[in-house]
Protein backbone atom coordinates (compact mmCIF):
# COMPACT_ATOMS: atom_id res chain seq x y z
CA UNK A 1 0.00 0.00 0.00
CA UNK A 2 1.10 3.15 -0.47
CA UNK A 3 2.41 5.68 2.22
CA UNK A 4 1.10 8.97 2.62
CA UNK A 5 4.18 12.13 3.81
CA UNK A 6 3.19 15.19 4.46
CA UNK A 7 6.19 17.45 3.60
CA UNK A 8 6.16 21.00 4.98
CA UNK A 9 9.23 22.69 4.88
CA UNK A 10 8.83 25.68 6.68
CA UNK A 11 10.67 28.32 7.26
CA UNK A 12 14.32 29.71 7.01
CA UNK A 13 16.73 26.91 6.25
CA UNK A 14 13.78 24.65 6.14
CA UNK A 15 12.76 24.99 2.87
CA UNK A 16 16.63 24.04 1.45
CA UNK A 17 17.40 21.24 4.34
CA UNK A 18 14.27 19.24 3.47
CA UNK A 19 14.32 19.97 -0.16
CA UNK A 20 17.58 17.19 0.15
CA UNK A 21 15.78 14.64 2.06
CA UNK A 22 13.14 14.58 -0.61
CA UNK A 23 15.35 13.95 -3.11
CA UNK A 24 17.09 11.12 -1.01
CA UNK A 25 13.23 9.51 -0.32
CA UNK A 26 12.56 10.12 -4.14
CA UNK A 27 15.83 8.39 -5.02
CA UNK A 28 14.46 5.70 -2.68
CA UNK A 29 10.87 5.65 -4.34
CA UNK A 30 12.95 5.38 -7.97
CA UNK A 31 15.41 3.08 -7.26
CA UNK A 32 14.54 0.64 -4.13
CA UNK A 33 10.83 0.23 -4.03
CA UNK A 34 9.83 2.60 -1.46
CA UNK A 35 5.95 2.78 -1.86
CA UNK A 36 5.23 6.65 -0.75
CA UNK A 37 3.56 9.80 -2.35
CA UNK A 38 4.40 13.14 -1.12
CA UNK A 39 2.22 16.43 -0.51
CA UNK A 40 4.11 19.80 0.66
CA UNK A 41 2.02 22.15 2.83
CA UNK A 42 2.86 25.39 4.36
CA UNK A 43 3.22 25.40 8.03
CA UNK A 44 5.37 28.39 10.86
CA UNK A 45 5.57 31.68 9.33
CA UNK A 46 5.13 31.22 5.92
CA UNK A 47 1.37 29.58 6.34
CA UNK A 48 1.25 33.16 8.33
CA UNK A 49 2.00 35.04 5.86
CA UNK A 50 -0.15 33.00 3.45
CA UNK A 51 -3.26 32.22 5.18
CA UNK A 52 -2.42 34.37 8.36
CA UNK A 53 -2.49 31.59 11.14
CA UNK A 54 0.99 29.20 11.50
CA UNK A 55 -1.11 26.21 10.98
CA UNK A 56 -3.87 26.56 8.35
CA UNK A 57 -6.64 23.56 8.48
CA UNK A 58 -5.20 22.52 5.36
CA UNK A 59 -2.11 22.05 6.66
CA UNK A 60 -3.11 20.05 10.13
CA UNK A 61 -5.78 17.94 7.68
CA UNK A 62 -2.85 16.82 5.31
CA UNK A 63 -1.06 16.01 8.21
CA UNK A 64 -3.43 14.05 10.03
CA UNK A 65 -4.57 12.23 7.22
CA UNK A 66 -0.46 11.25 6.27
CA UNK A 67 1.28 7.65 7.86
CA UNK A 68 4.15 10.08 8.48
CA UNK A 69 5.03 13.77 8.76
CA UNK A 70 8.49 15.20 7.13
CA UNK A 71 9.09 18.74 8.45
CA UNK A 72 11.79 21.22 7.99
CA UNK A 73 12.11 23.86 10.86
CA UNK A 74 9.86 27.13 11.28
CA UNK A 75 10.78 30.87 12.68
CA UNK A 76 12.41 33.72 12.20
CA UNK A 77 13.21 37.18 13.01
CA UNK A 78 10.28 38.50 10.69
CA UNK A 79 7.58 36.74 13.01
CA UNK A 80 8.97 38.07 16.39
CA UNK A 81 6.84 40.56 17.15
CA UNK A 82 3.79 38.82 16.59
CA UNK A 83 1.26 37.85 19.16
CA UNK A 84 2.28 34.62 20.52
CA UNK A 85 -0.69 32.80 19.43
CA UNK A 86 0.09 33.30 15.94
CA UNK A 87 3.81 33.04 15.68
CA UNK A 88 5.52 30.28 13.84
CA UNK A 89 6.51 27.92 16.40
CA UNK A 90 2.65 27.63 17.51
CA UNK A 91 2.53 25.96 14.36
CA UNK A 92 4.72 23.05 15.25
CA UNK A 93 3.11 23.04 18.36
CA UNK A 94 -0.25 22.67 17.13
CA UNK A 95 0.89 19.59 15.21
CA UNK A 96 2.60 17.74 18.42
CA UNK A 97 -0.13 18.34 20.37
CA UNK A 98 -3.25 17.82 17.87
CA UNK A 99 -1.19 14.57 16.65
CA UNK A 100 -1.19 13.57 19.71
CA UNK A 101 2.94 12.91 19.14
CA UNK A 102 3.75 12.96 23.06
CA UNK A 103 7.03 10.71 22.49
CA UNK A 104 9.96 12.66 21.37
CA UNK A 105 13.19 10.19 20.18
CA UNK A 106 16.41 12.65 20.14
CA UNK A 107 19.17 10.65 19.40
CA UNK A 108 22.59 11.72 20.12
CA UNK A 109 25.37 9.92 18.25
CA UNK A 110 29.02 10.76 17.32
CA UNK A 111 30.51 9.72 14.06
CA UNK A 112 33.68 8.38 14.84
CA UNK A 113 34.80 11.43 11.70
CA UNK A 114 33.52 14.33 13.53
CA UNK A 115 35.24 13.27 16.64
CA UNK A 116 37.38 16.44 16.04
CA UNK A 117 34.64 19.06 15.61
CA UNK A 118 32.94 18.80 18.98
CA UNK A 119 34.14 21.15 21.03
CA UNK A 120 34.56 18.49 23.63
CA UNK A 121 37.79 16.61 23.66
CA UNK A 122 37.48 13.58 21.26
CA UNK A 123 38.08 10.74 24.08
CA UNK A 124 35.48 12.43 25.60
CA UNK A 125 32.63 11.87 23.44
CA UNK A 126 33.72 9.40 21.03
CA UNK A 127 31.62 6.62 20.87
CA UNK A 128 28.79 8.59 22.48
CA UNK A 129 25.22 7.22 22.01
CA UNK A 130 22.87 8.66 23.79
CA UNK A 131 19.03 8.69 23.13
CA UNK A 132 17.05 11.45 24.87
CA UNK A 133 13.06 10.46 25.01
CA UNK A 134 11.71 14.06 25.61
CA UNK A 135 8.09 14.08 26.37
CA UNK A 136 6.12 16.64 23.62
CA UNK A 137 2.43 17.04 24.29
CA UNK A 138 2.62 18.48 28.07
CA UNK A 139 4.70 20.05 30.71
CA UNK A 140 5.15 24.16 31.25
CA UNK A 141 4.66 24.34 27.20
CA UNK A 142 0.95 23.22 27.51
CA UNK A 143 0.64 23.63 30.90
CA UNK A 144 -2.74 26.29 32.28
CA UNK A 145 -3.01 28.64 33.47
CA UNK A 146 -0.82 31.23 31.30
CA UNK A 147 -0.53 34.47 30.24
CA UNK A 148 0.58 38.00 31.70
CA UNK A 149 -2.04 39.51 34.43
CA UNK A 150 -1.99 42.99 35.75
CA UNK A 151 -1.35 43.23 39.13
CA UNK A 152 -2.86 44.99 41.60
CA UNK A 153 0.21 47.24 42.20
CA UNK A 154 0.18 48.31 38.17
CA UNK A 155 2.79 46.00 37.65
CA UNK A 156 2.63 43.04 34.86
CA UNK A 157 3.51 39.26 35.88
CA UNK A 158 3.55 36.74 33.41
CA UNK A 159 2.98 33.15 34.53
CA UNK A 160 3.10 29.71 33.18
CA UNK A 161 2.31 26.19 34.77
CA UNK A 162 4.15 23.50 35.11
CA UNK A 163 1.65 19.63 35.11
CA UNK A 164 2.13 16.33 34.34
CA UNK A 165 -0.95 14.08 35.55
CA UNK A 166 0.50 10.21 36.25
CA UNK A 167 -0.91 8.85 32.91
CA UNK A 168 1.26 10.97 30.87
CA UNK A 169 4.48 10.41 32.96
CA UNK A 170 3.41 6.31 32.53
CA UNK A 171 3.41 6.57 29.07
CA UNK A 172 6.48 8.25 27.99
CA UNK A 173 7.93 6.48 30.88
CA UNK A 174 6.92 3.14 28.93
CA UNK A 175 8.39 4.51 25.56
CA UNK A 176 11.83 4.80 27.68
CA UNK A 177 11.80 1.61 28.87
CA UNK A 178 10.65 -0.19 25.42
CA UNK A 179 13.36 1.71 23.49
CA UNK A 180 16.26 0.98 26.45
CA UNK A 181 15.44 -3.05 25.86
CA UNK A 182 16.41 -2.68 22.52
CA UNK A 183 20.07 -0.79 23.75
CA UNK A 184 22.11 -0.98 27.06
CA UNK A 185 18.93 -1.02 29.60
CA UNK A 186 19.52 1.75 31.53
CA UNK A 187 17.29 4.44 31.50
CA UNK A 188 18.28 8.07 33.58
CA UNK A 189 15.13 10.04 34.54
CA UNK A 190 15.85 13.25 35.05
CA UNK A 191 13.98 15.68 37.22
CA UNK A 192 14.12 18.45 39.42
CA UNK A 193 12.60 16.61 42.56
CA UNK A 194 14.12 18.32 45.40
CA UNK A 195 12.02 21.42 43.71
CA UNK A 196 9.01 21.08 42.38
CA UNK A 197 6.22 18.45 43.25
CA UNK A 198 5.15 18.08 39.71
CA UNK A 199 8.76 16.42 39.18
CA UNK A 200 8.40 14.44 42.84
CA UNK A 201 5.29 12.98 40.94
CA UNK A 202 6.93 11.82 38.02
CA UNK A 203 10.29 10.48 40.05
CA UNK A 204 7.58 7.64 41.65
CA UNK A 205 5.80 7.34 38.36
CA UNK A 206 8.91 6.34 36.94
CA UNK A 207 10.22 4.36 39.91
CA UNK A 208 6.93 2.66 39.46
CA UNK A 209 7.29 1.79 35.60
CA UNK A 210 10.37 0.75 36.45
CA UNK A 211 9.47 -2.31 38.38
CA UNK A 212 7.31 -3.85 34.90
CA UNK A 213 11.03 -4.04 33.05
CA UNK A 214 13.35 -5.63 35.81
CA UNK A 215 15.98 -5.79 33.13
CA UNK A 216 16.51 -2.18 32.99
CA UNK A 217 18.17 -0.48 35.36
CA UNK A 218 16.69 3.27 36.51
CA UNK A 219 18.30 5.61 37.84
CA UNK A 220 17.66 9.58 38.60
CA UNK A 221 19.09 12.37 38.18
CA UNK A 222 18.52 16.15 39.13
CA UNK A 223 18.35 18.84 35.40
CA UNK A 224 21.58 20.92 36.75
CA UNK A 225 23.42 17.80 37.38
CA UNK A 226 22.26 16.26 33.95
CA UNK A 227 23.48 18.81 32.63
CA UNK A 228 27.27 19.10 33.90
CA UNK A 229 27.17 15.42 33.34
CA UNK A 230 26.38 15.91 29.76
CA UNK A 231 29.58 17.99 29.54
CA UNK A 232 31.42 16.18 31.86
CA UNK A 233 30.76 11.85 30.97
CA UNK A 234 28.73 12.03 28.57
CA UNK A 235 29.27 8.38 27.86
CA UNK A 236 27.43 7.60 31.40
CA UNK A 237 24.26 8.01 29.88
CA UNK A 238 21.98 4.90 27.64
CA UNK A 239 18.10 6.49 27.74
CA UNK A 240 17.87 9.68 29.20
CA UNK A 241 13.97 10.53 29.94
CA UNK A 242 12.82 13.78 30.95
CA UNK A 243 9.52 16.11 30.51
CA UNK A 244 9.42 18.55 27.59
CA UNK A 245 10.93 21.79 28.72
CA UNK A 246 13.92 19.93 30.14
CA UNK A 247 14.46 17.76 27.11
CA UNK A 248 14.41 20.68 24.97
CA UNK A 249 17.03 22.10 26.66
CA UNK A 250 19.33 19.12 27.53
CA UNK A 251 18.67 17.75 23.91
CA UNK A 252 20.08 20.96 22.31
CA UNK A 253 23.03 20.51 25.15
CA UNK A 254 23.34 16.71 23.95
CA UNK A 255 23.44 17.69 20.24
CA UNK A 256 26.71 19.61 20.68
CA UNK A 257 28.29 17.14 22.18
CA UNK A 258 28.12 15.40 18.26
CA UNK A 259 29.72 18.29 16.67
CA UNK A 260 27.10 20.27 15.43
CA UNK A 261 23.42 20.03 15.69
CA UNK A 262 22.70 20.11 12.02
CA UNK A 263 23.42 16.20 12.56
CA UNK A 264 20.60 15.31 15.15
CA UNK A 265 17.51 14.13 13.59
CA UNK A 266 14.29 13.70 15.81
CA UNK A 267 11.08 11.78 15.98
CA UNK A 268 7.97 12.43 17.53
CA UNK A 269 5.68 9.77 18.02
CA UNK A 270 1.82 9.21 19.11
CA UNK A 271 0.62 5.74 20.60
CA UNK A 272 0.13 4.20 17.18
CA UNK A 273 3.66 4.58 15.48
CA UNK A 274 2.66 8.01 13.16
CA UNK A 275 5.34 10.38 13.80
CA UNK A 276 6.52 13.33 12.98
CA UNK A 277 10.47 13.62 11.86
CA UNK A 278 12.43 16.84 11.87
CA UNK A 279 15.90 17.98 12.88
CA UNK A 280 16.27 18.83 16.12
CA UNK A 281 18.12 22.24 15.17
CA UNK A 282 15.72 25.45 14.13
CA UNK A 283 14.85 27.62 11.12
CA UNK A 284 18.87 28.98 11.83
CA UNK A 285 17.04 32.49 9.84
CA UNK A 286 20.96 33.75 9.61
CA UNK A 287 22.35 31.66 7.23
CA UNK A 288 18.88 30.72 5.53
CA UNK A 289 18.86 30.99 1.67
CA UNK A 290 22.73 30.57 1.17
CA UNK A 291 23.06 27.27 0.55
CA UNK A 292 25.14 26.33 3.63
CA UNK A 293 23.23 24.75 5.90
CA UNK A 294 24.09 20.64 6.79
CA UNK A 295 20.64 18.88 5.79
CA UNK A 296 22.01 15.98 7.23
CA UNK A 297 19.79 15.63 10.13
CA UNK A 298 16.66 16.33 8.02
CA UNK A 299 18.26 13.03 5.84
CA UNK A 300 18.94 11.19 8.70
CA UNK A 301 15.13 12.19 9.83
CA UNK A 302 14.11 10.26 7.08
CA UNK A 303 15.44 7.17 8.40
CA UNK A 304 13.99 7.31 11.67
CA UNK A 305 10.65 7.52 9.69
CA UNK A 306 11.68 4.48 7.34
CA UNK A 307 12.85 2.97 10.69
CA UNK A 308 9.42 4.11 13.39
CA UNK A 309 6.69 4.74 10.98
CA UNK A 310 7.03 2.91 7.20
CA UNK A 311 8.97 -0.25 8.79
CA UNK A 312 11.68 -0.13 6.26
CA UNK A 313 14.66 -1.16 8.41
CA UNK A 314 16.99 -1.81 5.60
CA UNK A 315 16.22 1.27 3.57
CA UNK A 316 16.67 3.52 6.89
CA UNK A 317 19.74 1.53 7.53
CA UNK A 318 21.16 2.73 3.84
CA UNK A 319 20.53 6.29 4.53
CA UNK A 320 22.38 5.79 7.91
CA UNK A 321 25.04 4.13 6.14
CA UNK A 322 25.21 6.18 3.04
CA UNK A 323 25.61 9.43 5.43
CA UNK A 324 28.52 7.50 6.67
CA UNK A 325 30.07 6.95 3.49
CA UNK A 326 29.67 10.66 2.45
CA UNK A 327 31.69 11.63 5.70
CA UNK A 328 34.43 8.53 4.88
CA UNK A 329 34.52 10.93 1.84
CA UNK A 330 35.30 14.12 3.66
CA UNK A 331 32.80 15.94 2.49
CA UNK A 332 31.51 18.56 5.27
CA UNK A 333 29.10 21.48 5.54
CA UNK A 334 30.46 24.40 7.35
CA UNK A 335 29.10 23.51 10.54
CA UNK A 336 31.26 20.28 10.97
CA UNK A 337 34.10 21.78 8.89
CA UNK A 338 37.66 20.99 9.89
CA UNK A 339 40.56 21.71 8.14
CA UNK A 340 41.65 19.08 5.39
CA UNK A 341 38.19 18.44 4.71
CA UNK A 342 36.07 19.38 1.23
CA UNK A 343 33.65 22.17 2.46
CA UNK A 344 30.31 21.54 0.64
CA UNK A 345 26.81 23.14 0.53
CA UNK A 346 23.54 22.03 0.97
CA UNK A 347 23.04 20.83 -1.75
CA UNK A 348 26.17 19.03 -2.89
CA UNK A 349 25.94 17.40 0.62
CA UNK A 350 22.08 16.15 -0.66
CA UNK A 351 23.45 15.33 -3.90
CA UNK A 352 26.34 13.03 -2.53
CA UNK A 353 24.07 10.61 0.01
CA UNK A 354 21.94 10.00 -2.60
CA UNK A 355 25.05 8.94 -5.02
CA UNK A 356 26.27 6.87 -1.72
CA UNK A 357 22.34 5.22 -1.81
CA UNK A 358 23.75 2.85 -4.32
C1 LIG B 1 12.63 22.10 19.57
C2 LIG B 1 12.43 23.58 19.42
C3 LIG B 1 10.97 23.90 19.70
C4 LIG B 1 10.69 23.53 21.14
C5 LIG B 1 10.55 25.35 19.41
C6 LIG B 1 10.88 25.76 17.99
C7 LIG B 1 9.11 25.58 19.70
O1 LIG B 1 13.30 24.28 20.23
O2 LIG B 1 11.98 21.34 18.84
O3 LIG B 1 13.45 21.71 20.40
O4 LIG B 1 10.91 24.35 22.05
O5 LIG B 1 10.25 22.42 21.38
MG1 LIG C 1 14.75 23.06 21.21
Amino acid sequence: MTKKIAVLPGDGIGTEIVAEAVKVLEALRRDFGLNIEMEQALVGGAAYDAAGHPLPEQTLALAKAADAVLLGAVGGYKWESLDIALRPEKGLLGLRSELGLFSNLRPAILYPQLANASTLKPEVVSGLDIMIVRELTGDIYFGKPRGIRVLENGEREGFNTMVYCESEIERIGRSAFDIAMRRDKRVCSVDKANVLECTELWREVMTRVARDYPEVTLSHMYVDNAAMQLVRAPKQFDVMVTGNMFGDILSDCAAMLTGSIGMLPSASLDAFGKGMYEPIHGSAPDIAGKGIANPVATILSVAMMLRYSLNQLELAERVESAVNKVLDQGLRTADIYTPGMHKTGTAEMGDAVVNALR
